[in-house]
């Protein structure tokens, strides 16, 4: 099943490639959630789905408890009234100064699914500042959420920094780590998905991190590109490494092959 929000770096894309490489075990945890590509799509008993993104885990809360209801609530944003400029920024404003965490909550895929292809940024004071996408009919995910709601009978979400979940593994979980993607070059660092950068100091603190569970018995999994840097930060993990097509944004609609990356650390 497809995620129900837009995200850079979901994994949709390659979830077979990464399933396979996922040992069996009793719960999945998975420190850098995004738009929860991997959880959708594997059969774990249990799982435990962090991600630093306030907003994000809110959202997946209010729809694990409301269900039916909380999307009612969120089509009632994708009436066609509210696809105009004047309208996205009013509610881009609202969400932004809103303490009603519901209306937040359905807002940020009202936001997902009307600005500027799904782009997820906030500026310096945490506020979110995409641009309107003028898409001609944003679709409203009703079928994804619902999959998604009921596969959240097994899920616990946590808002947390992926320090803070990766220490809440225990024998028996398997961790899937999808960390901010590295640079490719130099010039396309890309930090944008939450108001706090992840750089290569973070980089390394996760391969440490998954080198002690792996000495404890847990196997850890993190995707990443394939660059000479990571290469050498899992030279201790067993690497799966192929191609991916991708768009890159800085030259309009050109396709191109990216080499990515599964660290097995076991
Ligand atoms: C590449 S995306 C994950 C994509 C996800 N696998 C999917 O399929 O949609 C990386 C995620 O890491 C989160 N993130 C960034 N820094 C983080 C941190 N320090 N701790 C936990 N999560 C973080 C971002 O909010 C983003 O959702």
């Amino acid at each position: 099943m497809k995620p129900f929000l837009k995200w850079a770096g979901n994994k949709y894309q390659i979830i077979e490639r990464i399933s396979a490489a996922l040992p069996a075990g009793k719960r999945l945890v998975e420190p850098f959630l995004g738009s929860a590509a991997v959880f959708l799509n594997t059969h774990y008993s249990a799982y435990l789905l962090a991600d630093i993104n306030a907003d994000l885990i809110a959202l997946y809360q209010y729809l694990q408890t409301e269900g039916q209801c909380f999307i009612d609530y969120c089509r009632s944003f994708f009436d066609p009234a509210y696809n105009t400029e004047a309208t996205f920024y009013q509610q881009r404003h609202l969400f932004n100064a809103t303490q009603d965490l519901r209306l937040k909550a359905a807002l940020f895929i009202y936001l997902n699914k009307h600005c500027f292809n799904g782009l997820c940024r906030y500026n310096s004071s945490g506020n979110f500042n995409t641009p309107f996408g003028k898409s001609a009919k944003p679709y409203f995910p009703e079928k994804e959420m619902v999959y998604f709601q009921k596969m959240a009978a097994k899920a616990s979400f946590s808002h947390a920094d992926f320090i803070t979940t990766m220490r809440a593994a225990r024998s028996g979980d398997i961790v899937y780590c999808d960390p901010p993607y590295v640079p490719l070059s130099s010039t396309a660092n890309f930090t944008g998905y939450s108001t706090n950068g992840f750089g290569i100091n973070e980089q390394l603190q996760l391969v440490g991190l998954a080198e002690a569970l792996a000495d404890q018995g847990i196997p850890v999994i993190i995707s990443n590109h394939e660059t000479e840097f990571t290469r050498h930060a899992y030279r201790n993990a067993k690497i799966i490494s192929f191609e991916v097509q991708r768009y890159i944004s800085s030259k309009g609609d050109q396709r191109n092959k990216v080499a990515e990356l599964l660290a097995i650390f076991s």
